[in-house]
């Protein structure tokens, strides 16, 4: 019997013809993990780049990588089906976005101009917009529909070279509403090629109906929601947005231990507009990521260090909350915490784009474009646990890749606002294939 261990995957795949080449890569990006999974401290720099790099793929794998003289003598370059010429471009791991709202009904455009008034993001929730308006229109909305916003969500997200997402439910707050959610989650991750993980985010807001007992709807999603989600699977991770005003510590630390009873992954929105504490609760609880963190204090980022927690980094919602201020990045990486990079996409802060959250982190994060690069690729995919499959371009994994109509990786924050795609590559075939100016 074949034992996997005795070969490496080099070998598992020597004999094997590509059907697809990338070659003439002006930067192969390939992230490899020999780096460190995932990336940490001055490794974040570390893209192990290739330049004139090649990589093959077979069916929905990579086969191999190398310089394009290795492969040119390597295969019978005649006779391989797909063949992209990439000189003067970037190539690189497909985007993974760890931290997303796709599915959800309506919009909420009108609330640009109560926060430019000077309205916070907790007053607009409080006047029952915000978060509160999305569940009403969520809750009145059928499956089909959301599949339908949803895909038009991923249409976008795969153009601008994302391959996999996580996506969280949490507008809908009761069962059946929180459950739609999530079914629509997993029609489209079967229907779509973009990969889905999906999260539990009932504890998300407090329903109007629970608005004078708050612990009787912990008690719901922990009786009730909690059991039903994890025994239909429609779940890996258990979100909770704990922040002074929504879910406090112990509620967070209720649900969340409870779901891990039932088998689901912690993950929580902390540290957003107040500092709850929430990066010792991540820590406490060994949390796999933990989103916003821009209030987080020094005790709990080290805490976070020491447990192993990824620190994915929000940049669009404090820029469109227009906070001006931003997570303290730079002081994350000195501490040597892990961070991921993720959209956030919700109807307060609706990009697609991880090459706009690339430019974002550069600017007002002060990361370096391969520091933000890692984070969006190899860090983002630990966050989700798949970076056995995803997040850098080796031997055996997922041919998930982006060919970019730019020469090297510090374009993709230099030449912002436009999208430097050429083509996307997923589980080895050609899904985007933009025909932009060379
Ligand atoms: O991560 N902060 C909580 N949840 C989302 C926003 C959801 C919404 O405003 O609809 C976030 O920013
Ligand atoms: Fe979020």
């Amino acid at each position: 019997m074949f034992v996997a261990s005795t070969y490496s995957k080099k070998e598992l795949f020597s004999n094997v013809e590509p059907d697809l080449v990338i070659f003439h890569c002006n930067e192969l990006v390939t992230m490899n993990t020999k780096y460190g999974v995932p990336r940490i401290g001055d490794d974040m720099s570390e893209l192990a780049i290739i330049n004139d790099g090649a990589v093959a793929v077979k069916d929905d794998r990579i086969i191999f990588i190398g310089s394009t003289e290795e492969l040119q003598s390597k295969f019978e370059f005649g006779k391989i089906l797909t063949k992209i010429d990439a000189s003067n471009k970037l190539v690189t791991p497909g985007f993974v976005d760890p931290h997303t709202h796709i599915i959800f009904e309506g919009s909420r455009e009108n609330e640009l101009s109560m926060k430019l008034k000077g309205k916070s993001y907790i007053e607009i929730l409080e006047s029952g917009g915000g978060i509160l308006k999305t569940v009403r229109e969520t809750r009145n909305t059928s499956i089909e529909k959301l599949v339908q916003n949803g895909k038009k969500i991923l249409d976008n997200m795969m153009s601008f070279g994302t391959t996999t997402i996580e996506a969280k439910s949490g507008y809908g707050l009761t069962t059946e509403s929180e459950i739609k959610q999530l079914e629509a989650i997993q029609i489209l991750n079967d229907d779509h090629p973009i990969d889905i993980i999906p999260t539990f985010l009932g504890a998300h807001a407090i329903p109007p109906e629970y608005e004078k007992k708050p612990d009787k709807y912990v008690d719901l999603i922990i009786s009730d929601m909690i059991p039903r989600i994890a025994k239909e699977g429609l779940a890996v991770f258990c979100d909770v947005f704990c922040e002074k005003g929504i879910f406090s510590i112990k509620q967070t630390r209720k649900i969340l231990k409870t779901a891990m009873r039932y088998g689901l992954k912690p993950q929580i929105h902390i540290d957003e507009i107040v500092d709850t504490n929430g990066a010792l609760l991540a820590s406490e609880l060994r949390a796999i990521q933990t989103g916003h963190l821009l209030k987080s204090n020094d005790e709990g980022l080290k805490a976070m260090v020491e447990a192993g927690v990824i620190a994915t980094l929000l940049p669009a919602t404090p820029f469109c909350l227009m906070l001006n201020q931003y997570a303290p990045a730079r002081k994350m990486i000195e501490l040597g915490l892990p961070i991921a990079l993720a959209t956030d996409l919700n109807p307060n802060c609706w990009t697609e784009s991880m090459q706009m959250i690339i430019a974002l982190a550069c600017y007002h994060m002060k990361l370096s474009p391969a520091e933000a690069l890692a984070a969006s690729t190899i860090n983002a995919a630990c966050a989700i646990q798949k970076d056995e499959e995803i997040g850098s371009i080796e031997i055996g994994k997922k041919a998930d890749l982006i060919v970019f109509d730019v020469p090297n990786h510090q374009f993709l924050p230099y030449h912002f606002g436009v999208n430097l795609v050429s083509k996307v590559i997923k589980n080895g075939k050609i899904v985007v294939d933009n025909h932009l100016s060379t």
